[in-house]
């Protein structure tokens, strides 16, 4: 156990994560505190953190909320600067906050691609910066974890602008990695597969269902913890000290199915 525990314990630092009111990125900032993180859970309303911040406080672990809309730049500077107030430095940096569209592709208007940009791609492409710029002036081992889309990577139907946009999230990662590795930054991105959340509901879509779980090997949707232990593993620093610029893609084999 001790092994396990000095690979992944998180005491001591501090994660922030943006879309952490939300489904799955809720469910990571549970497990980075569960590992000893401080968590500073980001998202638009504060009544959807509620329960986050309880299940965090019942294990004694430490958590609180930060209003933003990562839509607005200024929303971000401000983020980073109640963080460093608030918990005085920050480690570990999670991009989650997403949207899809299903419009049909000769529907989809200027400003729909433009919204669907601003809250995939611009807000992590922000954050990035903002944070990015304070780690390298930090000087420590620090981890950025977007998260992408597996139909950022391969076509799925119906989800245009969506995918566009999780494409340019995978790129901008491996682009960072790069950039920032000689600051021991890491640039990972999470690739879930089909997770039915509040952002991606099947209600009412039986068989685009169906469909999805016939070309899912393990014949089953992802369940909102499956992402957790990936997590942790690129927020640690001894876990994941090797790991940048790549993609764990977490999808039941969906990606690796043919016929
Ligand atoms: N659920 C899936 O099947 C699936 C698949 C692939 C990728 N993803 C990605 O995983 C991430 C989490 O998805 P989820 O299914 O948990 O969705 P979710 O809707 O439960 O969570 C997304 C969170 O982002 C927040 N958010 C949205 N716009 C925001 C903004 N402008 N400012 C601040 N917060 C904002 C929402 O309030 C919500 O809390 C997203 O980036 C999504 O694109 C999800």
């Amino acid at each position: 156990m001790d092994y396990l525990n000095s690979l992944f314990n998180l005491k001591g630092q501090v994660a922030v994560v943006i879309g952490g009111t939300g489904n799955l990125c809720g469910s990571m900032g549970i497990a980075l505190a569960q590992a000893g993180a401080e968590v500073i859970l980001v998202g638009r309303n504060p009544e959807n953190a509620i329960e986050k911040l309880a299940a965090i406080d019942a294990f004694g672990g430490k958590s609180w909320f930060h209003k933003a809309d990562v839509t607005r730049r200024e929303d971000i500077d401000d983020l980073l600067t109640a963080a460093l107030l608030r918990s005085e430095k920050v480690d570990i940096l999670v991009n989650g906050a997403g949207m899809g569209s299903g419009t049909p592709f000769l529907e989809i208007n200027d400003d729909e691609m433009a919204r669907m940009m601003e809250i995939n791609f611009n807000s992590v492409f922000h954050a990035c910066q903002i944070f990015g710029d304070y780690f390298i002036k930090r000087n420590e081992p620090c981890s950025i974890i977007n998260m992408g889309s597996m139909s950022g990577k391969m076509p799925v139907s119906g989800i245009f602008a969506y995918s566009a946009a999780k494409a340019a999230v995978l790129n901008l990662s491996k682009n960072l990695a790069r950039e920032w590795a000689e600051h021991d930054i890491r640039v990972n991105t999470l690739v879930p597969g089909f997770f039915p959340t509040a952002h991606a509901s099947l209600q009412g879509d039986e068989s685009r269902a169906l469909e999805i779980l016939r070309h899912t090997p393990m014949s089953r949707f992802g369940t909102s913890d499956e992402l957790n232990a990936a997590t942790l593993m690129l927020a640690s620093h001894r876990a994941g000290s090797f790991i940048t610029g790549t993609e764990i893609t977490i999808d039941g084999g969906f990606s690796a199915m043919t016929i």
